[in-house]
Formats: C-alpha cells, sequence, structure tokens
C-alpha cells in the first residue's frame, strides 16, 4: 500500500520539482550567486533521503532573508537503472521561507550515470551540476564498503563531540569481563528497566535484551542495520537503555550505559534520541514529521504569526499543568492544552478534556514555542529550534546529545523550572520582536549544524568508534545472544567489501 503511493508520488514528480513562492518581492536574485552545500550534492553518501540546501542571494550579494516571489527552483535528476531505464527517483524542494530552500530526494534501485541539475529562474547556477558515473545506492541497499575514518570523512562529520569526550571521560578503559555480570545482576531488572546487551562483531550486530517491555529495540536495531550497511564497524560491545530515564546514578558504582537521554545526576553515555533518529533514517519515507519537513511547512512569516505562546502535550510532568493554570490567568497570552491524561488522570476534570492534536507544522503559526520537561527532556526540542518561531525553553538537568551546544539568550529564552517567569518573558519577548526574530532564527541555524540527519549518523558512529578503542576485552559473541539480521533485497554490491582488517589502527582519540 505504502510502496503504491510512493510509485504514484514518484510517477508524478520524477523528472521535475517546481517550486514557486509568493510572498515580498524586495529582492532581485542573481541566481549566478545562489549558495548550495549539503551532503545530498555527493550522491555516493548513502541516505534514504539524500538532501541539498539552496541558498539565494540577491544582485548586491546578499543573502536574502524571507521568502521571495518568482524565485523559481527547479531540480532534474537524470539517471538509469541496471536495465538501462530510467531510474526511480522521488525529489521534493522544500521552502523554508527565510531565503533558503532544501532539496531532498529518493532513490528506489540502485542508479548510474546520475545526474544533478539545479537551476534557479531558469538559470544554471555554479555547482549545481552533479555527475557521478555510479553505482548510487539505495539505503536497504547492504554495501559497507568504507572504514569509519574513511565514513566520517566522506560525511562531513564533525571532529569534536565535546558531549562524547565529557561522557567517555569516566571510562579511559573498560574490562567488560569484570563487569558484565554484575552490570547486568544491577540493572536487568524485568520490571523495571529494558536493557539490550550488544555486540558488534565482524560488522554483524548480535543482541540480548533484559526486560519485559524490550519493543524499543527496533530503534536501536534499526540504526545499526543502517550504519553497517555503509560502513565497516569496529568490534565492540555495549548496553543500551531502552528506557526513558538515565540509569546510572552519580555517586553510585560506575557502569557503562547509552542512554538517549543524560541528566546532571546520571553518568549514562548518551546517543541521539531514538525520536530524532528514526526520523533520520526515516524522512521521505515512514516519518512525516522530520528535521528537513519541519523546516519545509511554515505556513506563516514572522510577520503574520500570532503573538501567543502555543503548546501541546501530555500530561507527563506537573509544570504542564502548572501551564494551563498560567495560561487560565493570561489567556491573552496562551493557546495551550493538554493533549492526554495519563500520569494525573484524576485531575481531567480540573485540566482537561483532552485536547485533539494538532499537526506539529501548525504550531509555527504562532510566535512563541515553549519545551517544557515530559517523564525526561522533551524530545520535540530539536524540531521546535527547527522550526521558524522562537523557543522558550524550561531549565532542565535533562539533555540530549546536542544540548551542549545551546546558549540561553542566544537560540532559546529560558524560563525557570517551575515557570514563575513565564508570563513576565512573554510580555518581554513581545516588547524585543527583533530581538526574538533574531534568537529564533539562530535556533535553525544551529540545528542545521547539529541535528541534521547526518549529524545523528555522524554522533552514532563517532561513539562507536571512540567507546572501542576504550574496550579493552575480546569482543566475542556471547551466550544467549541473536543476530539481528539484514534483510537481503537483491541490491547487488559492486564496489569490493571493505576487509576488517583495513578497519584496525583508524583514527586515535587525540584527534578528537
Ligand atoms: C549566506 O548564507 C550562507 C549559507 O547559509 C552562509 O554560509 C554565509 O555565511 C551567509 N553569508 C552572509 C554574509 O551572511
Ligand atoms: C529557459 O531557457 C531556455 C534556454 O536557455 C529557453 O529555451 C526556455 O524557453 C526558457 N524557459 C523558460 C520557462 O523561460
Ligand atoms: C570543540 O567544541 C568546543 C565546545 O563546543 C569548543 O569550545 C572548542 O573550541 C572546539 N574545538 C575545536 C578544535 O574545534
Ligand atoms: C488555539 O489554537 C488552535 C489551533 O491553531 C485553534 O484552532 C484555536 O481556535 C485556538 N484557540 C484560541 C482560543 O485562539
Ligand atoms: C546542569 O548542568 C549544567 C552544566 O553543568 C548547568 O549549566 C545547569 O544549570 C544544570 N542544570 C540543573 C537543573 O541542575
Ligand atoms: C526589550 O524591551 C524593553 C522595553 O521596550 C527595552 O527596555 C529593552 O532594552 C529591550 N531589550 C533588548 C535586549 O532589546
Amino acid at each position: 500500500m505504502e510502496r503504491m503511493m510512493y510509485s504514484a508520488i514518484v510517477a508524478l514528480m520524477l523528472i521535475l520539482n517546481l517550486a514557486t513562492i509568493a510572498s515580498s518581492d524586495k529582492y532581485e536574485i542573481d541566481p549566478s550567486r545562489t549558495i548550495l552545500w549539503g551532503p545530498g550534492l555527493s550522491p555516493e553518501i548513502v541516505m534514504r533521503s539524500r538532501y541539498f540546501f539552496l541558498q539565494l542571494v540577491d544582485v548586491n550579494g546578499n543573502n536574502v532573508t524571507e521568502g521571495v516571489e518568482k524565485a523559481d527552483i527547479r531540480v532534474t535528476i537524470r539517471s538509469t537503472n541496471s536495465n538501462g531505464h530510467t531510474c526511480r527517483v522521488w525529489i521534493q524542494t522544500l521552502n523554508s521561507k527565510d531565503g533558503s530552500y532544501i532539496v531532498r530526494y529518493r532513490l528506489y534501485q540502485t542508479c548510474y550515470d546520475f545526474r544533478i541539475d539545479v537551476t534557479v529562474n531558469n538559470r544554471t547556477i555554479p555547482k549545481g551540476s552533479i555527475y557521478e558515473k555510479g553505482p548510487i545506492y539505495e539505503e536497504e541497499c547492504v554495501c559497507p564498503t568504507l572504514s569509519v575514518p574513511d565514513w566520517l570523512e566522506k560525511y562531513q562529520c564533525s571532529s569534536n563531540y565535546s558531549q562524547i569526550l565529557n561522557d567517555l571521560k569516566d571510562f579511559p578503559q573498560l574490562n567488560f569481563s569484570n563487569i558484565r555480570t554484575q552490570l547486568i545482576k544491577n540493572y536487568a531488572k524485568p520490571h523495571s528497566v529494558s536493557l539490550c546487551h550488544y555486540v558488534i562483531k565482524n560488522n554483524r550486530i548480535f543482541r540480548r535484551c533484559y526486560g519485559e517491555h524490550v519493543g524499543f529495540k527496533v530503534f536501536s536495531d534499526s540504526i545499526l542495520l543502517s550504519l553497517t550497511r555503509k560502513v565497516v564497524l569496529p568490534d565492540t560491545e555495549f548496553f543500551m537503555n531502552l528506557g526513558d530515564w538515565p540509569l546510572v546514578q552519580e555517586g553510585g558504582p560506575l557502569y557503562p550505559i547509552f542512554s538517549w537521554c543524560g541528566s546532571n545526576d546520571t553518568k549514562d553515555i548518551i546517543l541521539p534520541t531514538y525520536d530524532i533518529t528514526e526520523s533520520s533514517l526515516e524522512n521521505m519515507g515512514r516519518v512525516m514529521l522530520d528535521m528537513l519537513s519541519v523546516q519545509g511547512n511554515i505556513k506563516t512569516p514572522w510577520n503574520g504569526k500570532i503573538e501567543k505562546m502555543f503548546w501541546r502535550g501530555r500530561d507527563s510532568r506537573r509544570e504542564r499543568l502548572k501551564l494551563i493554570d498560567i495560561s487560565r490567568e493570561h489567556p491573552d497570552l496562551f493557546n495551550v492544552s493538554i493533549t492526554n491524561f495519563f500520569f494525573f488522570r484524576d485531575e481531567v476534570a480540573k485540566y482537561g478534556p483532552g485536547q485533539r492534536p494538532i499537526s506539529f507544522f501548525n504550531f509555527f503559526d504562532y510566535k512563541y514555542q515553549l519545551n517544557i520537561d515530559g517523564t525526561v527532556a522533551a524530545y520535540r526540542l530539536p524540531y521546535l529550534l527547527a522550526g521558524d518561531s522562537v523557543v522558550f525553553k524550561q531549565e532542565s538537568k535533562y539533555y540530549e546529545y546536542f544540548y551542549d551546544r545551546l546558549i540561553p539568550g542566544e537560540h532559546f529564552v529560558p524560563i525557570k523550572t517551575d515557570l514563575s517567569d513565564l508570563v513576565e518573558k512573554i510580555h518581554w519577548a513581545k516588547d524585543n520582536d527583533s530581538r526574538m526574530r533574531q534568537i529564533a532564527k539562530a535556533g535553525r541555524a544551529l540545528m542545521r549544524e547539529v541535528a541534521l540527519p547526518h549529524h545523528v549518523f555522524c554522533y552514532h558512529v563517532s561513539l562507536l568508534q571512540m567507546w572501542s578503542e576504550r574496550v579493552k576485552s575480546t569482543i566475542s559473541v556471547l551466550e544467549g545472544m541473536e543476530e539481528v539480521g539484514q534483510v537481503e533485497n537483491g541490491c547487488p554490491c559492486h564496489a569490493h567489501k571493505f576487509s576488517t582488517e583495513a578497519n584496525e589502527g583508524v583514527r586515535s582519540k587525540d584527534e578528537f
């Protein structure tokens, strides 16, 4: 069913994709100065959705900073499959309404003689014509041809992950044979903890999970499967916490456990959340809301946005109910409501009834967005920041992998944990509109540096690489583990497979 829908869309969008914008037209664009960047300009970088950015520049050489009329962006992809027929490619052009565009495309088969041509107002632009002989693989193709250092370089990964360095500093080296049994004994409590023990050996994935609710293993499985289709991961061993809360309490025994969320009073080693990881893997696939679509579905420009704080969410923390109280005292400043009651069901009469959720894309009809913790950090923060509204963020001990790059007052407006300064900060925002717009722009710009799909993949590979350098015990598949296998899709891997020996002696930790 899903496939059929794609085919229809692909048929429609195969060759041509056109974007026209309606908005102010005070900019005169110089197509020849258009700036292009992003991993999708190198088609040999494999992702389900490959993407690149396009920034319009005006005749004076200044970046265009608003949506403009009469910018006609056309992207054409011509390519053939192994039978010599036209290769199936689905292209989308997303208008970020800030003078920039995101072009993304998805392949459905291995393509050859791959040619991308980008024109702006019918003019070819420098760097806008790309040719790769191929083979150009699609996401499902099992073809791990690169070593970790080559892969990190090719995917334009950062070499400076302060969060990883910080998380790993307590584990200069590790011998799992000394701690494995005790770790499992301490943490594998069936009713409260969901933990998977992974071994990566010869680029194959093995695991054993502990706990009653381990369904979320599909998320850690799917990123590892995706990576091992492209890169030869180092042999290593680690424990993945599938629950919300970080597990390794500060002051307690120190065990290495990977988690999706960290906190100031725990010592877990953190990874991008399952949410952003899934949307990075599945954009132009199963997922609608991702870090690219959120930038391309803004309906209301800054000046048309409603000057209120907008929020929707579950009742997963007391402050979320408090927000409802505050909003009732200041209805002119808020449009907020609880969508679902689970934690405070006995208070539905006061705070409910639950409102129907609305599309996340419509959040940005409002100028002020709020990020308020749920059980842990609210995993919507990267999407909120990537929109074009200004984000107010509650101070919190919880953090995700990229929070160490966030500067309060520069990328978001900080709010006290108990929300006591929320109303005052909204008044301040209304008085400082241009500053707010700047913060909104800075938030989006930072997300383009740290939270796009390729950043999420880079973070995983960098962490696994640095982790593997610290694990000194022998890596072997342990009793009770099962293999998490690839689904063979028949895609031939032409490039000769990278041998595992060649993966030895990869970049040393000093280089990070
Ligand atoms: C214009 O936009 C590009 C792409 O975002 C950026 O690298 C460059 O610094 C911008 N130039 C100016 C003058 O802001
Ligand atoms: C675009 O340019 C080509 C040649 O440069 C011309 O033949 C064609 O008519 C133009 N198309 C439009 C829509 O202006
Ligand atoms: C690495 O990142 C940290 C924090 O983001 C920054 O202070 C430092 O200058 C960076 N180092 C390099 C070599 O880029
Ligand atoms: C709150 O927002 C929703 C979604 O935009 C809208 O339908 C509703 O009318 C708003 N409520 C008020 C009181 O403005
Ligand atoms: C958590 O730690 C960070 C960095 O040390 C600090 O800036 C922040 O205030 C702390 N937050 C809480 C709620 O303790
Ligand atoms: C915010 O607005 C107030 C009141 O108009 C003004 O006094 C203050 O200087 C502004 N602050 C900033 C950072 O622009």
